[in-house]
């Protein structure tokens, strides 16, 4: 049995002051009526924060990204899978597309990061995906196939049971363009497929465009285990009922 995971994800968006009004207000509806794990993923500055604004409930914190390195050094800027983990991080987001995109981000770096996650206790969520010229040219097996390759060949099988797969098609990001469900089932399928004995454990969120609306239908399919959410999360209504058609 898979529990269903919403993992919000705020990228560059939030205050110290619309965090609190948003967790806030979130905890208000939620209380413990959700069977569903839910997840916070602010921006990395205000992590400290939502994990105190989160200290008494069951939600869960994640992190945007992590570094590649495990051990502590000299790596100026970033941030690693053990500090994270210090300060209370249960998930970290990595290989999410706009990292890919705008930071280079290869698919072996990406799965670097999925080891660094596991290494110190964390629950990777890697995001997988292909481009609309990609799927125009009937490449999105392909790709996501190669995407999630890289991670098989650096994870041992024995950790692949301990992380979530989040498919993300690009050009459903922040479009308003939805991958129908049997769009979203249908590369679900094929991960959970590729994924072999360690599939049937391995929750995959869908991710692009999920709202209050589309939820319940993306849900239904057999292979989707939740959500990765980006806009409609710095809602805190919407993205209550998002979680609550998670349940
Ligand atoms: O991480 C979240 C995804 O990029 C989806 O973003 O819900 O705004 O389309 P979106």
């Amino acid at each position: 049995m898979r529990r269903q995971l919403v993992m919000g994800n705020w990228k560059m968006n939030g205050s110290k002051a619309a965090n609190e009004e948003l967790v806030s207000v979130f905890l208000g509806l939620w209380q413990k009526i959700g069977q569903a794990e839910v997840a916070f993923a602010p921006p990395a500055i205000y992590l400290p924060q939502v994990a105190s604004l989160l200290a008494r409930s069951e939600l869960a914190l994640a992190a945007q990204d992590v570094s590649a390195h495990v051990d502590a050094g000299a790596f100026t800027g970033e941030l690693s899978s053990a500090m994270l983990a210090d300060i209370g991080c249960r998930y970290v987001i990595v290989g999410h597309s706009e990292r890919r995109a705008y930071h280079g981000e290869s698919d072996q770096q990406v799965a670097a990061k999925a080891l660094a996650c596991l290494a110190r206790g964390l629950t990777p969520v890697v995001c997988v995906g292909e481009s609309l010229a990609q799927r125009e040219a009937d490449e999105t097996l392909a790709i996501v196939g190669a995407q999630l390759e890289a991670v098989q060949n650096l994870l041992e099988p024995s950790q692949l049971k301990n992380i979530v797969v989040a498919y993300e098609p690009v050009w459903a990001i922040g479009t308003g363009k939805t991958a129908s469900p049997e769009q979203a089932q249908t590369v679900h399928h094929f991960i959970r497929s590729r994924l072999g004995e360690q599939g049937a454990v391995v929750r995959l969120l869908y991710g692009g465009s999920v709202k209050a609306s589309n939820a319940a239908e993306l849900f239904a399919q057999a292979d989707i285990d939740g959500a990765l959410v980006g806009g409609a999360a710095l809602n805190a209504e919407e993205f209550f009922q998002i979680c609550q058609a998670a349940n």
